[in-house]
Order: C-alpha cells, then structure tokens, then sequence
C-alpha cells in the first residue's frame, strides 16, 4: 500500500503529518507540539522522573511517526541536565520518508531533530553523554521481552483507523514488558482503551486532554496490578 502523506501546519504554528489513506492526522491539529507536551512530557515524563529510583529509565515509544515526541523528551533530559541514563525505543514499521522529514527538521531549525533523524535504524546509537535512542521498524504486537519499561509514550493511531492495536491483547503485551510502577501515557481516552487497561491490572487515571480532547489516560502498573495478572494467568 503507498502510504500519502502531506504537511499540514496546526494551531500552536508547529507541523504534523496528514495521512489521506487513513484520514488521520500523527497529531492534533489544534497543536501538535502542544499535544505531545501535555500528554507524553507533562503527564509522563515530568511526572515520572522525580518518582525514579533507578538512575536508569527505558522509555518505550509505539509509533515514532515524525520523531517530535523523541525529540521532546531527549530535549528535556539535556536541557534539565538529568544525570539519569536514558534508553529511549521507538517503533516504526513504516517511516515517514526523507523528503518529509528533511521539511519538518527545515520548519524546527533545531539540529537534535536532524540528529535524530539521522540516526540508523535497527540498532542502539548514542546521541548524548547516557542517551541511547533506538528506533526500530518492529511492529508493536510482535514486541519481544528483551527490556523492562518504566514508561510508556502509546501514540498508534487511534482506534477508529488502527483498532488492532489497541486490542487488549497488545496492551496486556505492553503491561508485561513494563517495570513495577511504570507509567503508560495516551491522548486516547476512549471508555474501552481505559476499562480494558484496568482490567489488565492498570490503575488508570482520567486528565484533562490537551486543546481540543477534553480527556487523556495514564495508567500505572502498581505491585496490585502485577499481582492481578499473574492470578488471571493461573485461573
Ligand atoms: C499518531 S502517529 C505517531 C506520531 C509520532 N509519535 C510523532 O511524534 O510524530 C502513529 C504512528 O504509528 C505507526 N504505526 C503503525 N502501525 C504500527 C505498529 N503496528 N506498531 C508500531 N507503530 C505503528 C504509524 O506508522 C505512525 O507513524
């Protein structure tokens, strides 16, 4: 299938991606910057860090897209100076092309987003003194237990276009691979997204969504929930 893909300017002035297959934008049009910062750095990371007790912290990504959310949180550890090492995994089996990219890195002018991009695929590359990024064209259901996660930015497309990927299953996959007390962040805040995470053993929280979503979900994977699962297994 060729995939189209255009340009689009949103309402904060920063770029996202129209895909007119799927009829779906890779970000909110009403502020695709300010949507990554709310849900993925706001409600994720910010919140995560000061609760870490490991001074490392793996963060897994499903569905790198343009790499804005990457970009985001590999600039907020330099810019803070956090000493915490960082392994940042990025899944995408289907990247955007250079031609694109190379137009949005024009529109951010900021040379950590062209580094990222430039950055091979498949394999672990250092960026940054204890920053590894990896990004990998593995599809998010064929995840193999090789890391524990402590958090979790979920951004697949939503469950209009992609609804496989937000089968129970993928997000069961997902819970098994995090660490206790890891965080899953998402702007879905669809009623079936949330009660089949908690059924899976989330404690999952409602928050105000960025502009124009009015909610957004993250979950934590508590020592309860941990428990939970490993009884459903039995059963
Ligand atoms: C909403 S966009 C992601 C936006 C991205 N986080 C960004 O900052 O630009 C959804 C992405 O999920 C990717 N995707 C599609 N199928 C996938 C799969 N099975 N596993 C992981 N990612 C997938 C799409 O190619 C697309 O790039």
């Amino acid at each position: 299938m060729k995939i189209i893909l255009e340009l689009k300017q949103t309402a904060d002035g920063s770029y996202t991606l129209y895909n007119s297959e799927l009829n779906e934008h890779y970000h909110s049009i009403h502020g695709a910057n300010t949507e990554s910062l709310h849900v993925f750095i706001q409600n994720g990371l910010a919140y995560l860090l000061p609760k870490m007790t490991s001074n490392q912290m793996n963060i897994l990504e499903v569905g790198f897209g343009t790499g804005l959310n990457c970009f985001l949180t590999i600039n907020y550890f330099i810019e803070n100076k956090f000493k915490i090492k960082v392994y940042y995994h990025a899944l995408e089996p289907y990247p955007v092309d250079k031609k694109l990219i190379n137009k949005l890195s024009n529109g951010f002018q900021h040379k950590l987003y062209s580094e990222i991009h430039h950055l091979k695929w498949n394999v672990d590359q250092t960026i940054n003194d204890g920053i590894v990024i990896h990004k990998s064209s593995e599809m998010v259901q064929h995840l193999k237990l090789e890391k524990k996660y402590d958090l979790v930015f979920f951004d697949a497309f939503g469950p209009r276009v992609e609804d496989k990927l937000w089968d129970i299953s993928v997000l069961k996959l997902i819970f098994n691979l995090m660490n206790s007390n890891g965080i899953f962040v998402t702007y879905c805040a669809k009623g079936q997204v949330r009660r089949d995470l908690e059924q899976i053993g989330f404690k999952v929280e409602r928050l105000p969504g960025p502009p124009g979503k009015r909610e957004m979900l993250r979950a934590t994977k508590t020592n309860n929930g941990t428990q939970k699962l490993e009884a459903d297994l039995k059963e």
